[in-house]
C-alpha cells in the first residue's frame, strides 16, 4: 500500500509501546487513525496526545481477546471513518512463563491475546478492507520469539502462530489486494513485562509472571534487554515503511540473526540425516 495520505488504520494495543509507536508513525504519514486498547486510562492519553498534533485520530476500548469486543471496535471504526485499509494485530502479552509455571490461565491468556485476536481481527476486518475497494494492508506483530523459541513457551506458541498464520494468508489476500506483513521485533523499550495490568479478571492467575523480584534468569535478561530496548517509534517508523512496500517479514535488528540462521541449519541437518533414504508407502 503506497500511498498512506488519507488511508484509515486500526491499531490494536496503541495505548503503549509498539502499538503506540505505530500509531505515531501511521498518523504522522497521514493516515487517519483508530486507537484500541483495553487500558482506558492509558488510551485516552495516546489519543489526546496525537490529536494535539492536528492528526485525525479516534480512540476505542476493547479487550481484543473477545470477539464481541472487537466487532463493536470495528463497528465504531467504521462510523467514525466509513472505510478501513490498515489492520495493526499488535495487541499483546508477555505469557504464563516456562516449564513448570504453566496454569490453564496463563495458556488461555496468552493464547487469546496474542493468537485469537489475531484470527478475529482478520475475520472482522478482512472483509472491510475488501470492502474499500481501495485495498490494503495487514499487519500483526508476532515476535523474534515466532521464528526462534527461547523458553516461556505459551508465548512461544503463539507467535509462531501468528508467523504461520501471516505467512499463509498473503497468499490468499493478494489476488484481494490486500498485503500481509509479519512484524517480528526483538527486545523494545516497552511496558511488556508489565504485562499482568491488563490482565482480564476472567482468566483467574497466571503464574510465572513477576514484578522482577522472582525473575528467573531469562526473565532477567529479557527485562534489562528491554529497558535497553529499541525505541519503539522507531519500531513504528519501520513498519510504516513495510507497509508501504508489503513487506512480507519486518524485523527490528540482527541481533538473533545468528539464532535464526542457527534453527534453520539444524533443520536443513534434519533433511540431510534422512536424504538417501526412501520413504516406505
Ligand atoms: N517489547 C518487546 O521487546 C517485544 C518484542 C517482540 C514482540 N513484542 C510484541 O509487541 C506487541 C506490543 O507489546 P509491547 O511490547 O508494546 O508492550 P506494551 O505492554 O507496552 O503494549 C501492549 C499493549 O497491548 C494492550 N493490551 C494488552 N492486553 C490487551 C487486550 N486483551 N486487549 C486489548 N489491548 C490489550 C496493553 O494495554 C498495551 O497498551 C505484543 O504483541 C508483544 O508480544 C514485544
Amino acid at each position: 500500500m503506497e500511498h498512506l495520505e488519507g488511508k484509515v488504520a486500526f491499531v490494536t494495543g496503541a495505548a503503549s509501546g509498539i502499538g503506540l509507536g505505530i500509531a505515531q508513525a501511521l498518523a504522522a504519514a497521514g493516515c487517519r487513525v483508530m486507537l484500541c486498547d483495553i487500558e482506558e486510562a492509558a488510551l485516552e492519553t495516546a489519543r489526546a496526545a496525537l490529536a494535539a498534533t492536528n492528526a485525525d485520530v479516534a480512540a476505542v476500548r476493547a479487550d481484543v481477546s473477545l470477539k464481541a469486543e472487537l466487532q463493536a471496535a470495528a463497528d465504531a471504526t467504521m462510523a467514525r471513518f466509513g472505510k478501513v485499509h490498515v489492520l495493526v494485530n499488535n495487541a499483546g502479552v508477555g505469557g504464563g512463563g516456562d516449564y513448570g509455571a504453566w496454569t490453564q490461565a496463563s495458556w488461555d491468556w496468552t493464547i487469546g491475546v496474542n493468537l485469537m485476536s489475531v484470527v478475529w481481527g482478520i475475520e472482522i476486518f478482512g472483509p472491510l478492507i475488501e470492502a474499500s475497494g481501495e485495498g490494503g494492508q495487514i499487519v500483526s506483530t508476532a515476535s523474534i520469539a515466532g521464528l526462534w523459541a527461547g523458553v516461556n513457551p505459551s508465548y512461544n506458541v503463539t507467535k509462531y502462530g501468528v508467523v504461520g498464520l501471516s505467512e499463509g494468508l498473503r497468499t490468499s489476500l493478494a489476488p484481494l489486494g490486500i498485503g500481509v506483513s509479519v512484524l517480528c521485533p526483538g527486545f523494545i523499550r516497552t511496558a511488556i513485562m508489565e504485562s499482568t495490568r491488563n490482565l482480564p479478571s476472567r482468566f483467574g492467575v497466571v503464574e510465572g509472571m513477576t514484578d522482577g523480584a522472582e525473575d528467573g534468569e531469562f526473565a532477567k535478561m529479557a527485562r534489562d534487554a528491554i529497558a535497553h530496548g529499541i525505541d519503539p517509534r522507531y519500531v513504528g517508523e519501520l513498519v510504516r515503511e513495510g507497509i508501504e512496500g508489503d513487506w512480507p517479514y519486518i524485523v527490528t535488528d540482527t541481533e538473533f540473526e545468528p539464532a535464526i540462521d542457527a534453527r534453520f541449519a539444524n533443520i536443513k541437518a534434519a533433511f540431510d540425516r534422512i536424504r538417501d533414504r526412501v520413504p516406505a508407502r
